[in-house]
This record gives C-alpha cells, structure tokens and sequence, in this order.
C-alpha cells in the first residue's frame, strides 16, 4: 500500500465519523472512469487547440465553434459510467451524514451526482448544463443533442455553463466551497496537479481554520507542499477498503 497514513486520517479512521469531512477532487478521480486528465502525457490540453477553445476569448470570438466542441465532449461523456471512486465518496457521504460536508470538484464531468453524491459543489460548472447569454437562467442540456446537435441560431442564446480560461467564479458554488473548508476537520484532496491553484487556495484556507489536509495523487504536485500529508497513491488505492467489501 503506497504510503501509510495515520490511521485516523485513512478511510477506516474516516468511517468512524468522528471528524467533519470535506473533499476536493480534479480530473485523476476522473481518469479512472476512463477520461483524459488534462495534463500529462495524452493529457487533454497536448492538444493546444483544446486549451484555445477552452477560452472566454474563444466562447466571445467564435460562441459557435466553441459550442460545437464542446458538443462533441458532451456527447463523449454522455455515456460515462463513475468509477468505484465516485462511487465510494457517495457511500462516505452517506455514512456519515452530516458530518460529510461536501465534495468539491474542479471536474465538469457530472460523475459525482451520477454516482448518488449529493453535496457536490461544482466549481467549474458541468457539461450537462447551459446557461440564458440574458437571463442567466440554467437549463439541462437536452438529450436529444446527443444525437442530432442543434442548429446554431438555438444555441446562439445559451452557453456551456461551464468556467472558461481567463473567467471568474462569478455563478459558480464558490462560497459554498469554502464554507465547507471552513468547517471541516480533515479535507481530502484527490487527483489534482494544483496548476489551477484554487485546490491550494482552499487546503491553505481549511488549514487555517484548524483543519488538515490529505492529498492523495500517485503523483508529485502543487498541493504537496501544503499538505499536512501525501497519500502516494490513487484513489482506488485510498478507497480500496470499500471494493474490498464489495467484492466479498
Ligand atoms: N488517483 C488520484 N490522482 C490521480 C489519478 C488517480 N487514479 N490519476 C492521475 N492522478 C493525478 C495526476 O497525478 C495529476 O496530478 O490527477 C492530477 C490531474 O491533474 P490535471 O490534469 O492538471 O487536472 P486538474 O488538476 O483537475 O486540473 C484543474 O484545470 O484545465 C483546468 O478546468 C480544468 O478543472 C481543470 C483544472
């Protein structure tokens, strides 16, 4: 087993609720149902056009080669199953109730609410969504684009309600997030590099607030050095203690 942790900061120790849990989780939770994290090797952004239409620059310059790119990441994602990762964090959630402050991803995937979280914060928004250019309504993008996309004069009034490169958080749950890293009394940090530095941002604020921090990732990254503790590992590895059970 990759690095051993305290026993009280491991699931185990974590199951036995004696400690407010918050968790933030990026694209390595992802990768283990299967899509691209976006950086390293065949990361999504080697593809530099990718980083480019991932813009407000983009989305203002070109709204219709954006959309239609994004389309296809819809559709891709649309049949995406979660992982026993995603799967394990909904269990943790239901375990211990109340004191499962909330699982804050950076990942616009939707695969924590398709595996039953329900306190999920979405920082960058979620494919599955739009937003109403005027009115800032939200709607589910629907089904049927699946099959046939839309022609462009229907998607002229909506965008991907998603967080684009050079955009704030302006819309997206924000301040819930940090409540929940206010409040907790260990926060897990699963499969993020930190190069987008708000998962260093909220370890340093839970920090502060008397919390410690777990940073799980088979890989060095920017979150180690603010973490109290590296699990040098993946997710799988750290929650292997519920597939263990499931298997038997
Ligand atoms: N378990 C845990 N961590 C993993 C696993 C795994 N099975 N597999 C890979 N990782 C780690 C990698 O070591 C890497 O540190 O996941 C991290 C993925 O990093 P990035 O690809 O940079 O993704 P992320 O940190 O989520 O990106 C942040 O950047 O591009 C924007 O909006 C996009 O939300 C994204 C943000």
């Amino acid at each position: 087993m990759p690095g051993k942790l305290p026993q009280e900061f491991t699931l185990s120790g974590l199951r036995k609720g004696r400690a407010s849990v918050a968790v933030v989780t990026g694209a390595g939770i992802d990768a283990e149902a299967g899509i691209p994290t976006f950086r390293g090797d065949q990361g999504f952004y080697e593809d530099k056009e990718a980083t480019y239409l991932a813009s407000v620059n983009a989305l203002e310059a070109e709204p219709s080669r954006v959309w239609h790119w994004y389309l296809k990441r819809f559709v891709s994602l649309h049949d995406t199953h979660p992982a026993h990762s995603h799967f394990a964090l909904a269990k943790l959630e239901a375990e211990l109730d109340e004191k499962f402050l909330g699982v804050i991803t950076q990942n616009i995937s939707g695969l924590h609410r398709k595996a039953g979280s329900q306190k999920v914060f979405e920082i960058h928004g979620c494919i599955q969504e739009m937003r109403n250019l005027k009115t800032g309504e939200r709607q589910p993008l629907p089904n049927s684009w699946v099959e046939s996309p839309p022609a462009d004069e229907e998607l002229i009034s909506w965008r991907p309600n998603v967080c684009f490169f050079g955009e704030s958080y302006d819309g997206f749950p924000l301040p819930e997030a940090e409540e929940a890293c206010n409040s907790c009394d260990i926060m897990l940090v699963i499969g993020t590099s930190g190069v987008i530095p708000t998962p260093v941002l909220l370890s340093e604020m839970a920090q502060l607030s008397g919390a410690v921090v777990v940073n799980i990732n088979p890989h060095p990254g920017k979150v180690d050095k603010v973490a109290d503790m590296n699990f040098r590992g993946t997710a799988a590895e750290y929650f292997q203690e519920f597939f263990y059970h499931d298997q038997n």
